[in-house]
C-alpha cells in the first residue's frame, strides 16, 4: 500500500494546502496529513489541538486521508511508515530553496525517506497561511482562500489577536 505524508504547520490550512492534499490522495492509497510546529515560526495563531480539529474537518470529504499532530522530527516520524513518501507543494522558486534544504536535512536523519513535490495550482501560487493570517487580522475577506467552514473561527481568532 502506498502512503504519502503531507507535513505542514497548517496555521491555518488554506485552499492551496487542500488542493495538494486532494491531488496527493488520488495518487497514493493513503495520505497522512501531519501537523508539526515550524521552529522558524515562533508564534502560532492556532494551537496544535485547534489545527488538528480544523484540518480534520477540512479533509473529512477524502476517505483515504487522515490527520495526525506530532511534536517530533518529521524524518523520525516517517520511520514508522517504511516506504512512505513526503509530498509537499511548491509555489515558486523561493519555496524550492527551502524545501530542498529540508529534504537534505530529512535525508540526513532518515536516508530511506524520499520527498516528492507537486507544483501548486496556478490559482494558489500567491496563497500562504501567513497571507491568510495577515488579511484576517486587518479584517479583509478571506473567502476563497480557506475552507468555507473555517472562515468564522479564523476571523474570530484574528480579532482576538488584534486586541
Ligand atoms: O507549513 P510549513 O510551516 O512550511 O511546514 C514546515 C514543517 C512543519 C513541515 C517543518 O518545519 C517540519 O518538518 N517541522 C518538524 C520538525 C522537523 O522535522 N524539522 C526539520 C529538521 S530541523
Amino acid at each position: 500500500m502506498s502512503i504519502a505524508i503531507c507535513p505542514g504547520s497548517f496555521d491555518p490550512i488554506t485552499l492551496g494546502h487542500l488542493n495538494i492534499i486532494r491531488r496527493t490522495s488520488k495518487i497514493f492509497d493513503e495520505v497522512i496529513v501531519c501537523i508539526l510546529n515550524n521552529a522558524a515560526k515562533t508564534r502560532h495563531m492556532f494551537t496544535v489541538e485547534e489545527r488538528l480539529d480544523m484540518v480534520t474537518r477540512a479533509v473529512s470529504r477524502y476517505p483515504n486521508v487522515r490527520v495526525e499532530a506530532q511534536s517530533c522530527l518529521l524524518a523520525e516520524y516517517a520511520k514508522r511508515f517504511p516506504g512512505a513518501v513526503i509530498v509537499k507543494g511548491l509555489r515558486a522558486a523561493s519555496d524550492f530553496e527551502y524545501e530542498f534544504q529540508m529534504n537534505l536535512i530529512n535525508k540526513n536523519i532518515n536516508p530511506e525517506l524520499e520527498t516528492m513535490f507537486l507544483t501548486a495550482d496556478g490559482k494558489y501560487t500567491f496563497l500562504s497561511s501567513s497571507v491568510v493570517r495577515e488579511m484576517a487580522m486587518y479584517g479583509a475577506d478571506i473567502k476563497g482562500l480557506v475552507p468555507n467552514e473555517l472562515i468564522q473561527e479564523i476571523e474570530n481568532k484574528a480579532k482576538q489577536w488584534r486586541n
